[in-house]
């Protein structure tokens, strides 16, 4: 049986869809009379046929636009990108500048994401700051949170460039379009919840305090119309999980299994989200639209990490070629389950969550990554080779695409 909110949901969308609907109608009807009565030879047989068969067309791409799966594609040829370069861009980070850092092919370049249903209109900034006039938007999460909002920053670039201020701890840096009355915030909060110090020199375990969020950012969410929310890899690092006020286990920890429980990354994973969304779910006065975008996979290939593991593709894969990690793929999971969860859960201020499944699309993109064109030659690094983070430009770029589009439908189908 349909909820009586999944009917007035659908009766909503039909209602919305009919007035663009009989607009494209008849800009085809203008098309077809045009080229009908240019054209000696056609008959009204024929062209009434016509006309029906491209109406049902334009209903099926109305259809498609409104309401496709944009997650599950695959990548076609764009011979036109990119649509910014490191000279035209000047707030790519460092480690993310390939082309600064003589990346030497430009094939990785040249494609676009195609959703098996429907295209994903390329982003347009013009378009894209009419669309946010007046909103707000919050990244939450770590260095891949930072690489997609940079990414934006460079496609908007053509159009505008917004007013930085950062606050001195690095934890939180807005960038304020006045002429479009838009502003961008970025939380680091590659965890979500609260933390201990994660200075990564002293080479102890994290302490994690996963029942309690991290108020930087959680403080904060309710002022927000949208907010992108994410987290990945610093769960794989060594860490102390506390809960309740209490050291309760760890992750990857040195102490013996006697002294300590030892549990794996997706405990610590799931409960994090678990305490973001909660606590998003719960702050007074959001009514805002929360995006979970979904892990960002990375490409080791031959090696791990920190062992020879290298990305040397070239071009992107198929999908039958493409498998994600089985640790990648827990984590995936856990954060659509979380998501569920974070939807069942009563919204006092009308706070609602979507989400933004950008994993398929970078599994496919294992020529994506800078390798080694993220520093000049020599410089010694963690990460030798970088195949976690996206070279900009560069295919998390698309998910700017993506971007466009949820908001798109947020703002204009509602
Ligand atoms: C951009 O990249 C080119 C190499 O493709 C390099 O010569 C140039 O210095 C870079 N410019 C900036 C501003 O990074
Ligand atoms: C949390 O700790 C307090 C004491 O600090 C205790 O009373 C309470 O039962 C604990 N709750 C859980 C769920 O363990």
């Amino acid at each position: 049986m349909m909820s009586p909110f999944g009917k007035s949901q659908m009766r909503k969308k039909a209602v919305k869809v009919a007035p663009i609907a009989a607009l494209l109608t008849l800009l085809l009807i203008i098309h077809l009379y045009s080229s009908s009565s240019s054209s000696t030879t056609s008959t009204t047989t024929t062209s009434d046929h016509k006309l029906s068969q491209t109406r049902a067309t334009a209903d099926k791409l109305i259809k498609s636009a409104a309401e496709c799966d944009i997650f599950t594609g695959q990548w076609v040829r764009n011979p036109e990108g990119p649509y910014y370069t490191n000279e035209t861009c000047n707030r790519i980070q460092e480690h993310q500048n390939c082309m600064k850092f003589g990346r030497p092919d430009t094939e990785y370049l040249r494609w676009k994401w195609k959703p098996d249903g429907c295209d994903l209109p390329l982003f347009r900034p013009d378009l894209f700051l009419e669309l946010v006039r007046g909103k707000s938007l919050a990244f939450v999460g770590d260095s891949v949170a930072r690489n997609h909002m940079q990414s934006l920053l460079c496609l908007l670039s053509k159009v505008a460039r917004p007013e930085e201020t950062a606050e001195p701890s690095g934890k939180q840096i807005w960038f304020r379009y006045k002429e479009y009355d838009f502003n961008i915030c970025l939380f680091w909060a590659p965890y979500l919840v609260k933390t201990g110090s994660l200075d990564t020199t002293t080479g102890r375990p994290f302490d994690l305090y996963l029942d309690e969020v991290d108020e930087t950012w959680s403080s904060q969410v309710a002022q927000f119309n949208f907010v992108v929310i994410s987290a990945g890899h610093w769960f794989f690092r060594p860490s102390y999980f506390h809960i309740n006020g209490t050291r309760s286990g760890c992750v990857y920890c040195p102490e013996p299994y006697e002294d300590i429980e030892h549990l794996l990354p997706s405990f610590i994973y799931r409960r994090a989200f678990h305490t973001a969304f909660s606590s998003i779910n719960s702050a007074p006065g959001y009514n805002g639209v929360t995006f979970v975008r979904t892990l960002s996979p990375s490409h080791f290939e031959g090696g791990t990490f920190d062992n020879h593991g290298n990305c040397l593709r070239m071009s992107p894969v198929k999908r039958d070629e493409a498998e994600l990690e089985e640790r990648e793929a827990e984590f995936h999971k856990i954060q659509l389950e979380e998501l569920g969860i974070a939807r069942k859960a009563e919204k006092v201020n009308g706070g609602r969550f979507e989400m933004f499944d950008a994993t398929m699309s970078l599994l496919l993109r294992p020529d994506g990554h800078p390798s080694k064109y993220g520093s000049p030659p020599g410089v010694k690094l963690v990460m030798r080779y970088d195949c976690v983070h996206w070279c900009l430009p560069g295919p998390i770029d698309a998910w700017n695409d993506f971007l466009q589009e949820l908001l798109r439908r947020e703002i204009q189908d509602n």
